[in-house]
């Protein structure tokens, strides 16, 4: 699927890249505000960072991805940004849902993403589906997702069941995220240094990462940057 152009920075090692990066993808109205449009050009121009950004991890050979596309706050926002957002993600998966297929990546969702309108629910089902026997590269889109409703989702299902939990494993099982590993990297972009309800359970040892660069402009470039800097850290999950 590469085109074999990949241009990789020389301090970045591709044998010790994360399995799974996650990215909190903030900042798309601001980097339209500060141009004189109007918000949702933002997000239209964050889904197509969304695209490029997918295709270079895809490309560096990182296995799991995880999209913050739409929190469980963001309702609070006005109706024509919340439509504009679910035009935007609907069209994308719509179009690009033969691509995934034929680079064998398949697209699961966090997120109680029923509750979303039905166009764009039929558009979800539909790719998730498609690429359900995908094993090459993992797309996690975060939609209609919360970390504080997951972990209630996953304790009532725990009562559901009727047994004690013994391992913070058995846990992970009963959320959106049970096919995945923890993610082992979290970027956020814009400048914001907080987690917004992103994923509270499976950041426990996540290595975090904050740049001031509005999602609709980072590029592959501050990617790569960014997996050096994770790439200097000393992970030690509180052995010496
Ligand atoms: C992130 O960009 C996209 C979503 C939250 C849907 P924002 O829309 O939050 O952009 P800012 O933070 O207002 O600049
Ligand atoms: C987090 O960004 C949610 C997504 C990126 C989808 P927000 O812009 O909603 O976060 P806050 O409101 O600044 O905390
Ligand atoms: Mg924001």
């Amino acid at each position: 699927m590469s085109d074999g152009k990949l241009k990789v920075l020389k301090q970045l090692d591709l044998t010790r890249l994360p399995t799974h990066i996650a990215i909190i993808m903030d900042g798309n109205g601001r980097w339209a505000t500060k141009r004189g449009l109007p918000r949702n050009m933002g997000h239209k121009a964050g889904c197509e960072n969304l695209k490029r950004i997918i295709q270079h991890i895809y490309d560096l050979g990182i296995k799991y991805a995880t999209f913050f596309t739409f929190s469980t706050e963001n309702w609070k926002r006005p109706k024509e940004e919340i439509d504009g957002i679910f035009n935007i993600v609907r069209q994308y998966l719509d179009e690009d849902a033969e691509q995934f297929v034929s680079r064998g990546a398949r697209v699961v969702v966090s997120g109680d993403y029923k509750k979303l309108p039905k166009d764009l629910v039929n558009s979800i089902s539909n790719i998730i589906k498609k690429t359900e026997k995908c094993d090459k590269f993992v797309l996690n889109l975060a939609i209609n997702y919360g970390g504080r409703d997951e972990i209630l989702m996953g304790v009532n299902e725990a009562i559901k069941q009727g047994k004690a939990l013994e391992k913070a494993e058995d846990f992970s099982k009963l959320l959106y995220s049970k096919d995945l590993p923890d993610p082992d990297f979290v970027i956020r972009t814009s400048g914001e240094m907080r987690v917004s309800n992103f994923m509270l359970w499976q950041m426990a040892y996540s290595e975090f990462y904050f740049t001031p660069v509005y999602w609709p402009s980072f590029s592959e470039k501050d990617l790569q940057r960014a997996l050096i800097d994770f790439q200097k850290r000393k992970r030690r999950f509180g052995s010496l």
